[in-house]
């Protein structure tokens, strides 16, 4: 049995009443989960967004629930830690709250997660109210959510403007009545964010939402300088691993056709 002390779901609300921000990344798989796992982040989100970064899509659209599963265990098995959560796709939870129910519990019961995420506002509070109450918790995601970025005309800024702005407080107020126990805000101006964050109980966690949520999360390949398909603004670039990565494999091609790799320390002998 591990000594390391788990972050659970309650965690999470304490750290937004003593007033300490949350750190959220993603990871797709066993060796990134273990990584961002050891260094001692409080939760760990497989976000369909690996849809663009694992599976090469151009929108989060196509990536089913037995992908979420798949990579999910993997990252079950390198997580030790951090709070574990996975992103439910597109039409796994919008049919209805029983169907949600269904597939949210296979997420669950398969790759034995803490929690889920789904996107969507008052529409979806119904589904979140089943999925909380059968004893699934779940996060909601507001703003620009990305299994709708044909209905935006492409990844926007959302919630600008009095009544949007309204509507979205409205909407977060929603998923915390219904049971969401956080709300991620992606792209919304950081006036709105900050009104939502004071507004709710439940923490806030922000992606291009400002500094004065309750957390942040990006998606790991961005701020490490892997993924280049797409570079938002809100991206925060920690190291330049793309680069890395370029250089090591060109050495490693250099020296297998010059014969330096491998050398008699990487042979056996007899
Ligand atoms: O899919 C994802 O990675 C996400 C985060 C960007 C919040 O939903």
């Amino acid at each position: 049995m591990s000594a390391t002390k788990r972050v659970r779901v309650p965690d999470l609300l304490e750290k937004k009443r003593a007033g300490e921000k949350i750190t959220m990344l993603t990871a797709y798989d066993y060796t990134m989960a273990r990584l961002v796992d050891e260094a001692g982040i409080d939760s760990i989100l497989v976000g369909d967004s690996l849809g663009n970064v694992m599976l090469g899509y151009s929108t989060t659209l196509p990536v089913t629930l037995d992908d979420m599963i798949h990579h999910a265990k993997a990252v079950r098995r390198g997580t030790e830690r951090a709070l574990l959560v996975v992103d439910m796709p597109f039409l796994t939870y919008e049919v209805s709250p029983e169907k949600a129910l269904e597939n949210a519990g296979r997420i669950m019961r398969e790759a034995e997660v803490d929690a889920v995420k789904l996107e969507g506002g008052a529409e979806m509070a119904p589904v979140v109210k089943r999925m909380t109450e059968t004893g699934i918790p779940v996060i909601g995601h507001l703003g620009m959510t990305p299994q709708s970025v044909h209905v935006f005309g492409g990844y926007r800024v959302q919630g600008r403007g009095a009544e949007a702005a309204e509507r979205l407080i409205e909407d977060a107020l929603s998923l915390q009545e219904a049971g969401a126990f956080a709300v991620v805000l992606e792209m919304v101006p950081a006036s709105l964010a900050r009104r939502v964050t004071e507004t709710l109980t439940i923490p806030t966690i922000g992606i291009g939402a400002g500094p004065d949520c309750d957390g942040q999360v990006l998606v790991l390949q961005d701020m490490l300088g892997m993924y280049e398909d797409l570079q938002p603004r809100f991206v925060k670039q920690y190291a330049n691993l793309g680069e890395v990565i370029r250089k090591a494999v060109g050495s490693y091609i250099e020296e297998v056709k010059s014969g330096v790799f491998p050398s008699e320390q990487h042979t056996y002998g007899d």
